[in-house]
C-alpha cells in the first residue's frame, strides 16, 4: 500500500511512491506516452505514463480515460521545474473510479461567461476558479484568526429580520407566517447589541441586497464581516481596519503562492500593502475630483469612476472620511465639530476595485438617535430594541463592514465579483 497524498503537499514526497485520488482534468497522448493532467481539489499535477515502462494494461486503461473521469493514480514523485507545483508523477498504475460521460461541457477552449455561469457547478473545478475559491478560504480564515487573536467574540445575527438598516429600497421581502419580514442587509444592529454584552464582537455571514445593479462589483447575496467595539471611537476604528487588511494580505501572500501564480496576479501591488493607510476627507476627495475635471458637487455620492480616480493616486487602500451626514445611514455619529459630516469612513481598494469597507462611530445619544430615526422616516416601533441600547448603559462605540467578495476580487485581481463566491446570485441569475 502506498500513501494517499494531497497534491498541495507533494513536495514532501520527492522520490517516493504515492497515490493521488482525484480527477482527470485533461489528457494529451501519443502512441508512446500519455500526459495526464490530474487534480485532487488541493492542486494540479501532471502524471506521465510511458508505454515502455508500465504494464500494457495500464497504458490501455489510460486510453479510455475521458475528461473529468475520477481515478486513483500511483507513481513516483519527481522534480519538474516546468510545472507550477515544481513536481510531476511518473505513473505506475491507474485505477479508474468513474469514467465520465463524453461531452463534458467545459472544454479547454474559451467559453462565454454566461455559459460558464450556467455551468458554475462544473466551472469551479477549473484551475483559476479553484485558485480564487481557495484564496477566499484563506481570507475567511485570516479574518477569523485576526479577530479571535484580539479577543473578539463571534456572534451570529439573524438572517430573517423585521426591519431595514442600510435603506429600505434594497430589501428582499419574505412572508413570515403572514407578517412582513426581510432578508438581512447587514448584521450591524445586532452586532451593536452584542458589543454591549461582550465588549468586542464580530459577525460574519451572508447579507442580501435587492439592488438592481449589473456591475462588476455587486452581488445580491454577499458575505460581510462586521466587527463592533464598545468604548471605541473613530480613530481606533480605522486602526483596526488597516491592521486587518494588512494581516489578510500577508496571510494570502504567505500561504497561497501557487494560487496567486495560477491567477497571474502581479504581486508587487500586494507586497506594497502596509498600514497605516492614507486618509483623505470627503471634502478633499471632492476637490481632487474637481481638479480632475469631474462634474461633482459636494453632497453627491461617489460612483465607480470617482473611486477609481481617487484610488489611482495611492499604492495602499485609502480611507475617505467625514462623508456628508445626509448621504449616510441613520446610525452614523456626526462630527461634534461639524454635524454636517459623519465620523466614519469608506476604505477604497487600490487598482479600481472600489469600496471594500464601510464603517463609522455610532450614535450613542438617545435623543439624537430618535431624531435621526424620525428624519429618515423609519418605523420607530421596529427599532425599540435597538433604541434600548441607548437607554441602558449607552457608550461610544464603532464598527465596520468588510465585503468578503470585493476583498477577494481585489486580492486575486479578478475582473468580476461573480467569480469570487461559489454560486453567485446576481440580477439575472439564481441558477445553479
Ligand atoms: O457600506 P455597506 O452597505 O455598510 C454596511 O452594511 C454597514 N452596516 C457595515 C457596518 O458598519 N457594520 O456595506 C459594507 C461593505 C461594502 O464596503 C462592500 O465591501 C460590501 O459590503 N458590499 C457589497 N459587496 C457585494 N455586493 C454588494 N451589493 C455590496 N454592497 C455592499
Ligand atoms: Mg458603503
Amino acid at each position: 500500500m502506498t500513501n494517499t497524498v494531497a497534491i498541495e503537499s507533494i513536495q514532501k514526497y520527492e522520490g517516493k511512491e504515492i497515490t493521488i485520488k482525484g480527477w482527470l482534468f485533461n489528457k494529451r497522448s501519443s502512441g508512446k506516452i500519455h500526459f495526464l493532467q490530474l487534480r485532487d481539489g488541493t492542486g494540479f499535477i501532471q502524471g506521465v505514463v510511458v508505454k515502455s515502462e508500465v504494464e500494457d494494461e495500464v497504458f490501455e486503461t489510460c486510453k479510455k480515460l475521458t475528461q473529468e473521469s475520477s481515478l486513483e493514480v500511483t507513481g513516483l514523485v519527481q522534480r519538474d521545474d516546468r510545472s507550477k507545483t515544481g513536481y510531476e508523477i511518473v505513473v505506475k498504475s491507474v485505477k479508474p473510479v468513474h469514467i465520465a460521460e463524453e461531452g463534458y461541457p467545459i472544454s479547454l477552449k474559451e467559453h462565454g461567461t454566461d455559459f460558464l455561469m450556467e455551468n458554475r457547478h462544473l466551472w469551479m473545478r477549473s484551475p483559476k476558479q479553484n485558485a480564487i475559491l481557495r484564496i477566499r478560504d484563506e481570507i475567511n480564515l485570516a479574518i477569523r484568526q485576526f479577530f479571535h487573536e484580539r479577543g473578539f467574540v463571534l456572534v451570529e445575527p439573524p438572517i430573517i429580520t423585521p426591519s431595514s438598516c442600510e435603506g429600505t429600497t434594497e430589501l428582499f421581502g419574505i412572508d413570515y407566517f403572514g407578517e412582513n419580514a426581510f432578508l438581512s442587509q447587514t448584521g450591524q444592529l445586532y452586532a451593536e447589541a452584542a458589543a454591549m454584552a461582550f465588549g468586542k464582537v464580530y459577525s460574519f455571514g451572508p447579507t442580501f441586497r435587492a439592488e438592481k445593479s449589473k456591475t462588476r462589483k455587486h452581488l445580491n447575496e454577499f458575505w460581510m464581516v462586521e466587527p463592533e467595539m464598545a468604548y471605541v471611537g473613530f480613530e481606533e476604528n480605522l486602526k483596526v481596519q488597516e491592521e486587518m487588511i494588512e494581516y489578510i494580505v500577508k496571510k494570502v501572500l504567505d500561504n497561497k503562492k501557487i494560487e496567486l501564480k495560477i491567477l497571474g496576479r502581479d504581486l508587487t501591488y500586494l507586497e506594497k500593502i502596509k498600514a497605516p493607510f492614507p486618509r483623505i476627507t470627503y471634502t478633499e476627495a471632492v476637490n481632487m475630483l474637481k481638479e480632475g475635471n469631474f462634474e461633482f458637487e459636494w453632497g453627491d455620492d461617489f460612483g465607480a469612476p470617482h473611486e477609481t480616480y481617487i484610488a489611482e493616486k495611492f499604492d495602499n487602500p485609502v480611507f475617505i472620511t467625514h462623508f456628508p451626514t445626509k448621504i449616510k445611514a441613520f446610525y452614523m455619529q456626526p462630527d461634534p465639530d461639524n454635524p454636517e459630516v459623519i465620523l466614519g469612513a469608506d476604505l477604497i481598494a487600490p487598482e479600481g476595485y472600489g469600496e471594500i469597507i464601510g464603517g463609522s462611530e455610532r450614535i450613542h445619544d438617545l435623543d439624537y438617535l430618535l431624531q435621526r430615526i424620525k428624519e429618515e422616516k423609519l418605523p420607530q416601533e421596529l427599532y425599540e430594541w435597538y433604541i434600548d441600547l441607548r437607554r441602558y448603559g449607552s457608550v461610544p462605540h464603532s464598527g465596520f463592514g468588510l465585503g468578503l467578495e470585493r476583498t477577494v476580487s481585489w486580492i486575486c485581481g479578478v475582473d468580476h465579483i461573480r467569480q469570487t463566491i461559489p454560486f453567485a446570485r446576481t440580477l439575472n441569475r439564481v441558477y445553479p
